[in-house]
């Protein structure tokens, strides 16, 4: 874990450079270099790796999915969103630089991720690349993580039912997942099936993060979690833990974490880097 989070630290600090106009790159390289678990990064070369891919075909699309997520939040903490100061133990980006960078350093993350996998991927066929820009654009757009956000946002301080509760995670914080454990096996060559078995298990996986992170707004620290928290009840977001409960939302997360070990195990697919996320997850997320 630490060797893939060192790698792709490394890489992304060669991929984005500083040049003018400086406050841009400084901006996108004040979010990117933060820190953070780098999770879907490490998802997708390990799976690239398990499936007997080479890592290193898999780094610009590695490093691509962390400045997609990293945009992600970033917009997620801007004050027409989450309104949130703190992000990864450090002002936001908009604190840190003005509303307006921090919208363009967003923007300016969601074309540099794609254009990074096209010139870097130097290994890789047009195939394969292709097949990783139509996982990006889908996991990016309006069908991903927008849409998420779309009805995250629409459903503060509203009662919703499961079906929109599972629309919000699937979309806003799942489909990352999915998108990292099938790009890792998109550059490994495997086939439609074992994509498709990928696809389950980011989904599981991805929506059991989310449920947890949503406990943790409710039950951890700012030292633990480096942002704001208690700011989901304040804002009377439609969380996993409002419409359910603590212990329920505990329940569903240990549900699904079990039913990614099935998955493992029916497929014989052995990670230990994979097992030690769920690990984590199922842990930070008891009450
Ligand atoms: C935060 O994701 C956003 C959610 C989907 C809950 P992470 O908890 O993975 O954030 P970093 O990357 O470690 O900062
Ligand atoms: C965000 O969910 C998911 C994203 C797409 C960024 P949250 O709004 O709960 O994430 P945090 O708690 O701010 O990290
Ligand atoms: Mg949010
Ligand atoms: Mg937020
Ligand atoms: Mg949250």
């Amino acid at each position: 874990m630490k060797q893939y989070i060192d790698l792709i630290e490394k890489t992304l600090d060669e991929y984005i450079p500083v040049k003018y106009p400086e406050e841009i790159y400084e901006s996108m390289r004040y979010s990117v270099l933060a820190g953070g678990k780098r999770l879907r990064p490490t998802i997708c070369l390990e799976t690239c790796k398990i499936f007997g891919g080479n890592i290193e075909d898999a780094l610009p699309i590695a490093c691509a999915i962390e400045m997609l997520h990293v945009q992600s939040l970033i917009h997620d903490d801007l004050p027409c969103m989450d309104n949130d100061d703190y992000r990864r133990g450090k002002l936001s980006n908009h604190k840190a630089f003005s509303e307006s960078t921090a919208v363009l350093a967003g923007d300016a993350l969601i074309s540099y991720a794609i254009q990074t996998v096209i010139e870097k991927s130097k290994n890789l066929s047009s195939d394969k690349i292709l097949k990783l820009i139509e996982l990006y654009t889908k996991a990016a757009g309006v069908e991903g993580i927008i849409g998420g956000q779309v009805v995250d946002i629409q459903s503060e301080g509203k009662k919703i039912d499961g079906e929109a509760l599972e629309y919000i995670h699937t979309h806003k914080t799942a489909d990352m997942f999915r998108f990292a454990f099938k790009a890792g096996g998109v550059v490994a060559g495997v086939s439609e099936d074992i994509l498709n078995i990928l696809d389950e298990l980011g989904l599981k996986l991805g929506f059991a993060f989310q449920i947890c992170d949503d406990i943790l707004d409710e039950t951890s620290t700012f030292e633990e979690m480096g942002k704001t928290l208690g700011k989901d009840e304040a804002e009377e977001k439609s969380t996993y833990t409002r419409i359910y409960g603590l212990k329920n939302a505990e329940c569903k997360v240990n549900c699904l974490l079990d039913e990614c070990y099935d998955i493992l195990n029916k497929h014989n697919i052995k990670s230990e880097v994979i097992e030690n996320i769920i690990a984590s997850v199922k842990r930070k997320a008891k009450v």
